[in-house]
C-alpha cells in the first residue's frame, strides 16, 4: 500500500466537539467557564468528565465545594458562551452574564437559558500535566418540555453548541445520516 495521505499538525483536534460551560462557585460568586474538551466516562454512575487547564478560575471553586455544573448553551447563547472563553473570573465579574440556579446540592451555579444542565458531585481530579481531568457524577440533569419530543431530548430543539477545530469556529448540528445502532444491520460483508 502506498501513503497517499499528507501529514498535518498532530499537536491538533480536528474532531467536532459540544461546548459547554462549568459552572461553579468561586468566594460565593458563580463562575463560568466555556470547555470544549468534555466527554461521558462511564454509565454507571455516570460520570462525565472536563478537562479544564490548572489556572482557571472556577477549578478554585470545585475543589472548595466539591460540586460543578455543566450547562449545554444554544446557538442563541453563542456570545455569552463565547466571553466565558476568553475573559477568567480572576479579572472579570462573569456571576450577573446569565440568569442562574441552584438544584438540590445547592452549591452548582445552574444556567436558567441553557436548555439542559447538569449538577454533578466531584469525584476525581487526575492530573494531565497541563490540565485537570474533572469527574463528576451527575446527580440530576435538568431541561424543559419544549425542547422534548415524545418526552425524549429533541437535538434539533436544543440547538446545541458545536466548537471544530482548527478554524476555532462555533456550529450547529446538521442534518440526520442514519439511525445508530441499527443502519450498520443492513451491512452485506
Ligand atoms: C471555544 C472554547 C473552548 C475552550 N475549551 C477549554 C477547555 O476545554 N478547557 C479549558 O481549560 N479551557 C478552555 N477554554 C478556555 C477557557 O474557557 C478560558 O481560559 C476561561 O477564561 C477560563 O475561565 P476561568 O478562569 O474564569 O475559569 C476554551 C475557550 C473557548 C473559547
Amino acid at each position: 500500500m502506498i501513503l497517499t495521505k499528507i501529514e498535518i499538525d498532530s499537536g491538533g483536534s480536528p474532531f467536532p466537539k459540544p461546548v459547554v460551560l462549568v459552572g461553579s462557585v468561586v468566594d460565593g460568586l458563580p463562575n463560568f467557564i466555556t470547555v470544549a474538551w468534555f466527554n461521558r466516562m462511564s454509565r454507571s454512575p455516570n460520570v462525565w468528565g472536563a478537562c479544564v487547564g490548572k489556572t482557571k478560575h472556577t477549578l478554585q471553586g470545585i475543589n472548595e465545594n466539591r460540586t460543578f455544573s455543566v450547562n449545554f448553551p444554544s446557538t442563541d447563547l453563542v456570545k455569552e458562551t463565547d466571553y466565558c472563553g476568553i475573559h477568567s473570573g480572576m479579572e472579570v465579574d462573569k456571576s450577573k452574564i446569565f440568569d442562574v440556579f441552584y438544584g438540590e446540592l445547592e452549591s452548582a451555579p445552574m444556567i436558567n437559558g441553557c436548555p439542559v444542565t447538569a449538577e454533578c458531585t466531584l469525584t476525581e481530579l487526575i492530573d494531565m500535566s497541563t490540565h485537570y481531568l474533572v469527574l463528576g457524577e451527575v446527580k440530576h440533569l435538568y431541561s424543559e418540555e419544549k425542547y422534548m419530543t415524545d418526552g425524549v431530548l429533541d437535538q434539533k430543539k436544543l440547538n446545541l453548541l458545536i466548537f471544530t477545530n482548527p478554524a476555532r469556529q462555533y456550529w450547529t448540528l446538521g442534518e440526520v445520516v442514519a439511525d445508530a445502532y441499527s443502519i450498520g444491520k443492513s451491512y452485506d460483508v
